[in-house]
């Protein structure tokens, strides 16, 4: 149960900037509004409010609190083992027979970049094949923390982000500099970060996507921190902006609901690897 100076300050980023924390779990919001009272040194939700609106900037870093960005490349990467080699196979092969060369990816809530930049570099690797040069790849990433999209468009990252990025990759994709990493420039260029709200009741997908129809969606780690209800609301619209026999593809701790996995079929027992079937 939330409680009310928290409502409050909920229902005033809502109406000032339309983000809906409404269905985040309510400890996890506590504590993170804790870190902000600290930092600007107010004793309660109440007062915080107040400073709020004398300081409308406080705004971001309260957004930027409450959204976890954590993310780092190939993050369990079993999942982008399985995405390499049962799903972009499968998927390649199947448009090359049908002649329909674009390939469309969608990685929601993409935080700051590791994880659409990690799709970007298994379809460079994939696609080297002369057979295979005719597949388009658009790759959209969205979040709604602008100061996430921010740092996932500069793409320089520490060493904690690549551990999991193997030798011959990081040769051929970063560039090192004096402490960090930066992703080369036809990696970057393959990948469209956007502004774009889950929970944006008027829009389905991307805009910039103009449509949807996605042969991949990719939302780890986003999912957990909402309630069953809200849950819903963004399964229903990963379904809709989902090809038929496209690909969900959802964190190690999140579940889909029952009536959304009657849409789908797992595609193995070892990742969270959703194909949409009904
Ligand atoms: C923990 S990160 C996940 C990053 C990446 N997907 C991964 O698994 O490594 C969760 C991201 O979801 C984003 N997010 C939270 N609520 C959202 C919403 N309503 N619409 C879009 N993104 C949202 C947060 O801003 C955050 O960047």
């Amino acid at each position: 149960m939330k409680d009310q100076s928290l409502l409050n300050i909920l229902r005033y980023l809502h109406d000032k900037r339309g983000f809906d924390f409404n269905g985040n779990h309510t400890l996890m919001l506590t504590r993170r509004l804790q870190k902000r009272l600290q930092a600007t040194e107010v004793k309660n939700g109440h007062e915080y409010l107040h400073y709020l609106k004398d300081y409308p900037k406080e705004l971001d870093h309260l957004i930027d609190v409450f959204t976890i960005n954590v993310s780092r490349f190939f993050r369990n990467s079993i999942v982008f083992e399985c995405i390499n080699k049962m799903v972009l196979p499968e998927l390649i092969l199947g448009k090359l027979r049908k002649k329909e060369f674009s390939l469309r990816i969608w990685s929601a809530g993409c935080a700051t970049g590791e994880e659409p930049y990690s799709m970007a570099i298994l379809l460079k690797e994939r696609l080297k094949k002369q057979e295979y040069a005719a597949i388009k790849p658009s790759i959209f990433a969205t979040d709604i923390d602008q100061l996430a999209l921010a740092k996932a468009a500069e793409g320089i990252y520490n060493f904690d982000s690549i551990k999991n990025v193997k030798f011959g990759i990081l040769e051929r994709y970063f560039t090192k500099t004096e402490q960090s990493f930066q992703v080369s420039p036809e990696i970057k260029e393959m990948v469209q970060f956007t502004f774009f709200d889950l929970l944006d009741k008027n829009r389905l997908s991307p805009p910039n996507s103009i449509y949807g129809d996605f042969d991949i969606i990719i939302c780890r780690n986003v999912l957990l921190y909402f309630d069953a209800a809200y849950q819903k609301m963004i399964f229903d619209k990963l379904y809709r902006s989902l090809k038929m026999n496209g690909y969900l593809i959802l964190g190690e701790a999140e579940l889909p609901d029952s009536s959304t996995k009657k849409q789908y079929k797992k595609i193995n027992s070892c990742s969270k690897i959703y194909q949409k079937i009904g």
